[in-house]
């Protein structure tokens, strides 16, 4: 795989990743052995056989809409947002005539109100995101949906509703058996922030006419290696998603506790938010893990740029770009004197001197910075992004010596809101909230 890390700003010199190198070997026989036991899909899924079956099943069912309504959040919602933005970012702008992607991802009376009022059900296809098939944020929408669905299209209301939950359990495959609705499912051992190139991410990218084989080929490259089962420790420790781990664990027990995610391609500015996600839900754990920070060239620049240069020295940065973005149009020729220095050259290149001015600064500022240059803005790029994080983020995890798959915490919030909705058992959320609100 080329290799695009860049690697000159990152102060290897300062940080003590041999601690962390030096286990490459045992690295790589537990990705041999959790691989052959079915535990690490993320690393196969790119090239799984029945994955592309079930997406090419599908193809004529999705050309019959116009619109997706998408119903997820966290880790089934981010990713497809992420390609969405990327990729097809005028697809809800005047003048679009392809399909568009409308992701309902939180729990907004405004937007939902708005998808009721002006989605034409006959050409919408509801599609419900959710690996446990309990989520209530999610399942919530879903059964205002299919009330809606039903008050239109009658008996066949779910001819325009596709689940994507787990393959046996849950509540939403409870549904898929009663009222044989169309479903995709999402692999085991699968969470939701490592589900971009599953159906989860793959359906909404497959109905916008992504290129999806790009797409899964980019990640492949990356990852087919780490899930081979010839896998040598020598083989591990010169690949960027383990060396990227070292780094970020290293990071840490220095006391770097950002980690800022600076994009120079405006349009993967999504991409920060499920990289985000991805890095605080695996990482933060045990009182340990950098909070990721997204940003985006160059509109950040003139906002929290002032914090990453000369705030508390705690941060370190992934910084990507791209060198062959758009050109766009030329400046005038005649602009005055005082901006001479652009005059006839290409707005692209604004951007690029922007970055350089950045990457530069922050590294002099003394910010360890690892460089990811992408080839183009593609989306066999955006595989290979997303493989290198999401391997990076399972390296990383189990060097820091914590589950990268699970997510504890957040379960406690959910509790306590079920239980102030008055949900069965829940006791000890209960008698928690009252004495919280002193009632
Ligand atoms: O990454 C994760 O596991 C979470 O963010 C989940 O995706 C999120 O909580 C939604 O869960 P579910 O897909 O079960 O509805």
């Amino acid at each position: 795989m080329a290799d695009i890390l860049d690697w000159t700003n990152a102060h290897l010199d300062t940080l003590d990743t041999a601690l962390y190198e030096k286990r490459a070997d045992e690295m790589a026989v537990r990705l041999q052995q959790e691989t052959g036991a079915g535990k690490l899909p993320f690393l196969t899924m790119p090239y799984a056989a029945q994955l592309r079956k079930d997406l090419d099943g599908l193809k004529d069912f999705l050309r019959k809409f116009d619109h997706m309504l998408l119903l997820g959040i966290g880790g089934s919602a981010l990713g497809a947002r992420a390609l969405q933005k990327a990729f097809y970012p005028r697809q809800d702008q005047p003048g679009h005539d392809g399909p568009s992607l409308w992701i309902a991802d939180n729990v907004d009376t405004y937007a939902l109100e708005a998808y009721l009022a002006k989605l034409p059900p006959k050409k919408t296809v509801v599609v419900t995101v959710s690996k446990s098939g309990g989520t209530i944020e999610t399942v919530g929408q879903y059964f205002i949906l299919k009330e809606w669905m039903k008050g239109h299209l009658g008996d066949d209301w779910h001819r325009n509703m596709l689940l994507v939950t787990d393959e046996e359990q849950g509540f939403l495959r409870g549904e898929v058996n009663e009222y044989g609705i169309r479903a995709l499912p999402v692999p085991d051992n699968l969470g939701g922030r490592y589900s971009v190139l599953s159906a989860v991410g793959l359906i909404p990218a497959l109905f916008l006419g992504m290129d999806v084989e790009s797409l899964m080929a980019g990640a492949q490259e990356v990852v087919a290696p780490l899930a081979d089962p010839g896998l040598t420790g020598d083989t591990l420790a010169g690949h960027s998603a383990f060396r990227l781990a070292v780094w970020g664990a290293a990071l840490q027990d220095k006391g770097f506790a950002e980690l800022i995610f600076f994009t120079y391609i405006p349009l993967w500015a999504s991409f920060g938010d499920w990289f985000a996600q991805l890095w605080a839900e695996s990482l933060g754990k045990e009182g340990r893990g950098s909070q990721p920070v997204p940003a985006v060239g160059v509109t950040d620049q003139h906002s929290v740029n002032q914090m990453f240069m000369d705030g508390v020295r705690n941060k370190a940065c992934l910084f990507l770009t791209c060198p062959n973005l758009p050109a766009g149009p030329k400046f005038p020729t005649d602009l005055p004197d005082k901006f001479a220095y652009v005059r006839g050259k290409e707005f692209g290149e604004l951007i690029q001197a922007e970055g350089l001015g950045t990457r530069m600064a922050l590294s002099k500022s003394g910010v360890p910075l690892v460089e990811m240059r992408l080839g183009a803005d593609s989306p066999r790029q955006a595989g290979k992004l997303i493989g290198l994080l999401g391997a990076a983020t399972i390296l990383c995890g189990w060097l820091m010596g914590i589950n990268p798959l699970d997510q504890p915490a957040v379960e406690l919030g959910k509790r306590l809101a079920k239980a102030r909705m008055d949900a069965e058992g829940l006791a000890e959320e209960k008698a928690d909230l009252k004495s919280f609100l002193n009632t």
